[in-house]
Order: C-alpha cells, then sequence, then structure tokens
C-alpha cells in the first residue's frame, strides 16, 4: 500500500508490522478476522488491505481493553492501540509476513459492529457463487480476490505507462452512441428528448477510434468498457473491459511487434518472461490441425488428415463422404478406452453435429473395430503409420465436410484433453492466428456475414475474389489466442470508400442501410484518411490468465452472472411507470 497516505489516526497498516517496529506505539484499524479466547487472553487478528497482525488483549495490561474484546465478533471494524512486541518465540507463525510481532493493547474500541458474515472470509471457500456476488463487499476482503483486483490494477497501470511511452494518446469515446456492429445485440438506451428514437451502448468503440485516425491522433489507445447482449459464459460478460488500439500508417507486422512488445512488459508483472516474437498459424491450419481458431498449444491430440489414405476405399461411409467432397479426419489418444468411455465419444460427437464416428483400437500390434473389415491392408498399415501407433492407442475417425470434421474434433480434442488431464504445463502458450476468412455464412439468415467486422480490410489477393468466391476471400485480420483463450482480436482497416461499400453491399446492406447505419464513417473517409489498423485486447480474460482464474468474474470487482443479473444490486430492475412515460415507452 501507499506509505504516502496519513491517516491522523491510524499510525500503520496491519500487514506490514514488522520486527523494526518493535517498541514503538501504533494505533491500528481494521476487521476482525479472527478471535481466539484463551481464557486468561485473547487473541485478535486484525485485518486491512495490507494483512493481518495479532493483537493481544491482556487483563493485566487492560482491563477496559480485555472486556471489550470479549465483546468483539467476527468481521467487526475495530481500533487497537499499544506497544508492538516481538512474540515469545514458540509462538512465533512463520506463515505470516507479520508473524514474529504482535500487538499488546493497552485500548480497543468498536467501530462498528457486523453482522455475522455469510460465509467465511478466507480463500479457497465453497459457497454458492449467487451469495458470493450478493456480498460482494465480504467476498472481496478474501486474499485471493483482493490480489485479482490489485493484479488488474497493475496490470492497467503498466499498459497505460507502456502505450504512453510509445506515443499514444489516451482518448475516451462516447457510451451513449449508435450501434457498432461486432456480431451480439445492443444494449438500447431510449432517449426523453428524442421520442422514439435510442442510443446503442457501444459494442466496442470500433467507428471512434477509426474516425480518431481520420483527425490524425495516430495513435489512440482507451481502456474502454463495452456491452454486448449475447449469451453468457465463463469468459464472457455484458459489459466487459478493451485494451483498445489503433494506429495510422502501420503494417499488421508493425500491430503484432507493438502487442508483443507490450505483453512482454505486463508478463513480468507476474514474474513471466515471455518468448517474442509469439508463433503464428494461419486460420485454415488450426482448424485443420486443432479444429478451432483458438488452439491450446499446451497438449496435443492434433488432428490428422487421412483423406488421401481412403482415396478407393471399399468402406462406403467413407467413399461417400469423398465423393461428396469431404474429409476423413480423426484423432489418436494413447490410451485403452473401455466401451463406455468410446460410447461416450461417439454420443458427444453425434450431440454436436456428427453423423457417425469410427474407433478403432490399437493393441498388441493389432487394430481392431466393428469396421475393420470393411478396410484392405494397405488401409490398415497407412493408418498405423499415419499415426504411428505403438503401445495401447484408441483412434476416432470422422467423415464430413472439412468445417464440420475440424468443428467435431476440435470439440472431442477439447473434452478428451479434460477427460484425460491431458494440461500438464502452467507456461502462457501465445498463439497469432492470421489470414482469417474475410467472410462466412450465415445459414439461418442465407446470406454473407463478416467473419471480424465489416472494417476489416482483404488481402491484397483476395480482392479479385470478392466478387467470384467471396467465401474464399482473407482478411487481414488476426487474433491472439493465450492457452485456448482469445484475448485479443484486430485488423487492417478498409480507408476506401469504394471498397468498405463494396463490402458493405456484399452483406447485404442496401445503399439506403449504408447511409444511415455508417455514413458518418464513409462521409469523414472523403476528408483525407489515413490508411490504420488496430486491436483489442479482453483485459478481463487477460487478467484472468495471469491470475490463473477460470472465470472472468473473478477479476471483475462487480461482475453479472450467467443470467446476465447483479445479486447485489438487483439490477435489472422494473422502474415506475411514470419514467416509462417521460421516455415514451409502453410495455407489451
Ligand atoms: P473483438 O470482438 O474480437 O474485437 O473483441 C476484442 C476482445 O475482447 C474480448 N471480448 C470479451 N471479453 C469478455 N466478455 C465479452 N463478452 C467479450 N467480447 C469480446 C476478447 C476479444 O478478443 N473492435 C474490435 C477490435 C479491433 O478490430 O480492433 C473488437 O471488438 O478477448
Ligand atoms: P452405418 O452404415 O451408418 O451403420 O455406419 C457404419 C459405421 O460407420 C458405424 O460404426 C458408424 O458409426 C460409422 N460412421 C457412419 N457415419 C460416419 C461418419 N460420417 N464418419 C465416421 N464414421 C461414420
Amino acid at each position: 500500500m501507499n506509505p504516502k497516505i496519513k491517516y491522523s489516526q491510524k499510525t500503520h497498516n496491519c500487514g506490514e508490522v514488522r520486527l523494526k517496529n518493535v517498541g514503538e506505539n501504533v494505533t491500528l484499524f481494521g476487521w476482525v478476522h479472527r478471535r481466539r479466547d484463551h481464557g486468561g487472553l485473547i487473541f485478535l487478528d486484525l485485518r486491512d488491505r495490507s494483512g493481518l497482525i495479532q493483537v493481544v488483549a491482556d487483563p493485566s495490561l487492560s482491563r477496559e481493553a480485555f472486556k471489550i474484546a470479549q465483546k468483539v465478533r467476527g468481521e467487526y471494524v475495530i481500533s487497537a492501540k499499544g506497544k508492538i512486541c516481538r512474540r515469545p518465540p514458540e509462538t512465533e507463525n512463520p506463515n505470516l509476513p507479520t508473524g514474529e510481532v504482535e500487538l499488546r493493547a493497552d485500548e480497543i474500541r468498536i467501530v462498528s459492529k457486523a453482522k455475522t458474515p455469510p460465509f467465511e472470509v478466507e480463500d479457497g471457500i465453497v459457497v454458492d457463487e449467487n451469495l458470493r456476488l450478493k456480498y460482494r463487499y465480504i467476498d472481496l476482503r478474501r486474499r485471493e480476490m483482493l490480489s485479482s483486483l490489485e493484479l488488474r490494477h497493475k496490470v492497467v497501470a503498466c499498459l497505460r505507462n507502456f502505450l504512453n511511452q510509445e506515443g499514444f494518446l489516451e482518448v475516451e469515446t462516447p457510451y451513449l452512441t449508435k450501434s457498432t456492429p461486432e456480431g451480439a445485440r445492443d444494449y438500447l438506451v431510449p432517449s426523453r428528448v428524442h421520442p422514439g428514437h435510442f442510443y446503442a451502448l457501444p459494442q466496442s468503440p470500433q467507428l471512434f477510434k477509426q474516425i480518431l485516425m481520420v483527425a490524425g491522433i495516430e495513435r489512440y489507445y482507451q481502456i474502454a468498457r463495452c456491452f454486448r447482449d449475447e449469451d453468457l459464459r465463463a469468459d464472457r460478460q455484458p459489459e466487459h473491459t478493451q485494451i483498445d488500439l489503433e494506429m495510422s500508417f502501420v503494417s499488421r507486422d508493425d500491430i503484432l511487434s507493438l502487442v508483443e512488445a507490450m505483453l512482454k512488459k505486463v508478463f513480468l508483472l507476474i514474474n513471466q518472461d515471455l518468448i517474442i516474437p509469439f508463433p503464428r498459424m494461419t486460420y485454415d491450419e488450426a482448424m485443420r490441425r486443432y479444429g478451432t481458431d483458438k488452439p491450446d498449444l499446451r497438449y496435443g491430440l492434433e488432428i490428422t488428415d487421412l483423406t488421401p489414405i481412403f482415396k478407393e476405399t471399399n468402406f462406403k461411409v467413407f467413399a461417400q463422404v469423398i465423393r461428396d467432397g469431404g474429409v476423413i479426419r480423426g484423432i489418436k489418444v494413447e490410451k485403452e478406452f473401455t466401451r463406455k468411455q468410446i460410447d461416450d465419444v461417439i454420443n458427444l460427437a453425434l450431440q454436436n453435429g456428427a453423423k457417425g464416428l469410427t474407433w478403432f483400437s490399437y493393441l498388441g500390434g493389432e487394430l481392431k473395430s466393428p469396421v475393420v473389415k470393411f478396410l484392405n491392408q494397405d488401409e490398415i498399415k497407412n493408418l498405423i503409420q499415419a499415426f504411428q501407433l505403438r503401445g495401447k492407442n484408441t483412434l476416432f475417425l470422422m467423415a464430413d465436410q472439412s468445417h464440420v470434421a475440424s468443428q467435431v474434433l476440435g470439440i472431442l480434442r477439447e473434452n478428451l484433453c479434460k477427460q484425460l488431464n491431458l494440461v500438464k504445463s502452467n507456461n502462457f502458450k501465445f498463439l497469432w492466428i492470421i489470414n482469417f476468412p474475410l467472410f462466412e455464412y450465415d445459414e439461418e439468415e442465407k446470406r454473407l456475414k463478416s467473419h471480424h467486422h465489416p472494417f476489416t480490410s482483404p488481402t491484397e489477393e483476395s480482392i479479385p475474389l470478392l466478387d467470384s468466391e467471396p467465401l474464399k476471400a482473407k482478411a487481414n485480420a488476426y487474433d491472439l489466442v493465450v492457452n485456448g483463450v482469445e484475448i485479443g482480436g484486430g485488423s487492417l482497416r478498409i480507408h476506401l470508400t469504394g471498397l468498405q461499400e463494396k463490402i458493405f453491399s456484399l452483406l447485404g446492406l442496401s445503399p439506403l442501410e449504408i447511409k444511415e447505419k455508417f455514413g458518418f464513417l464513409l462521409e469523414a473517409f472523403k476528408y483525407g484518411v489515413p490508411p490504420h489498423g488496430g486491436i483489442a485486447l479482453g483485459l478481463d480474460r487477460l487478467v484472468m490468465l495471469m491470475a490463473r482464474r477460470e472465470s472472468i468474474r473473478d477479476v471483475i470487482a462487480f461482475p453479472k452472472t450467467q443470467s446476465a443479473f447483479c445479486p447485489l444490486t438487483k439490477a435489472p430492475d422494473a422502474v415506475k411507470e411514470k419514467q416509462l412515460r417521460e421516455l415514451h415507452i409502453r410495455l407489451r
């Protein structure tokens, strides 16, 4: 804690008292962490943000202090005045930084009483998360939660420092604005003064940061809150914080190197010296080898393509799929699976869209499977070779169109990793995914959708494909992945009005819609727009990984539940009829 802060009454922070303070008269304030009554003596562990110290109430020193110590309960706020003494050697506590000393109290005051807390102020408690969120102020007293907030603070300070030194300007952009398309639903805010009109909370500062480039800011950053109404998961919140960057006159590699240098600095905060540059992998390769665009490289279980082996096969299921332009792909588990385990894997595949899954077990040099009778000797030999089978193995093979095979095998891979506990290392495996497709096909709406967002530029080579085969076009887009978590994404932007209009129209927007939604951006581009690009890192996810927590809720002071509810404030809440009327809203 900041030693410069001086309170008129509090002389020391509880957790900072040491042997050098022995003999000093001090006044401490804090919460009663624990109270132990040893008959003749009462011991209070007094806690503030800096840590714990033992306070001793000894009736032979002060009857009054002892009497009050008898009344004190857990989480009472008290003050304790007295002399810091060295503890008798046999009572020292090596687990506590203050464990060599104690405060022998000659005065104890109750500052405020506390109800019995709904759970213990201890690390590693097993408590329903809703209860923790309802009583977040108690939850945040726990060391592990406090450490997360402290780490988050240090990360942000370090990022700001780094970016300031690199010549970035921190600029705030509005929260009450127009829709920014990032693939989620908008949170809307009704306008009182413009009946029937709504602001949208930004899904990201994307449009404003591009306009700041037109304004000549050249290097912008913001620690920006972003709002997205989407289905929540452990690593998604309705509002999250981005470290948002944009730069002019840069190449993709300039942006990637800057982020690498920045993260190298940041990870030194947790004593991790990252090796930069980070490895890069194209989107296509990631999908082929790992079945996901955010592979966790801490474990293997790579997907193997077996299509060439089965080109001439008599096994009808495989032959048909290959004839239809599909692929045969599989993964190997270095283990013998029971029939039940195999069935579970098959069911998981079927639930996730596979039409079937073929399995093989390899034991004592022999390949076994209900379908082995359909394969010829060459196919069997090649299969053994492709997977380099040795010892005991189980194989799972899937025949389908490439994207379905990737998706399903990616899910199996992740699941098998969990089941077999394959993540052994605690290291951070960074990976850039590059060359994303520009578009994807939305089956529901039967139209093209941006893979990243509509402002992402196609690669030079892809421009001729826009009309003929838009789904083959690649984008100047990149994601940063750490241990299977997407912590950032960005792109070089389109800065040519004509190309931007073309992309909008490929996305199915009419000229009128383009004008209504993004007219201001296109208009800005007419007044001298520099080539530009940027990235946004998810701060919550970054800190979650650094703090080695499983959920971003553990690194956000006041997060929402999986159903976007705040148990502390009970938001969202109903509002008064009068307010609705002012906002010109009638509920259906
Ligand atoms: P993108 O949508 O990829 O890019 O978001 C950037 C990063 O923000 C984090 N993130 C989230 N974290 C928590 N909860 C959420 N709901 C959530 N959504 C996203 C992720 C993600 O990688 N404007 C672009 C960036 C750009 O092109 O410069 C954008 O927002 O870690
Ligand atoms: P069937 O002809 O549907 O009874 O399938 C014969 C075998 O092939 C079964 O073991 C199925 O699980 C397997 N199988 C069916 N479809 C696929 C597929 N798309 N990919 C891999 N295996 C499949």
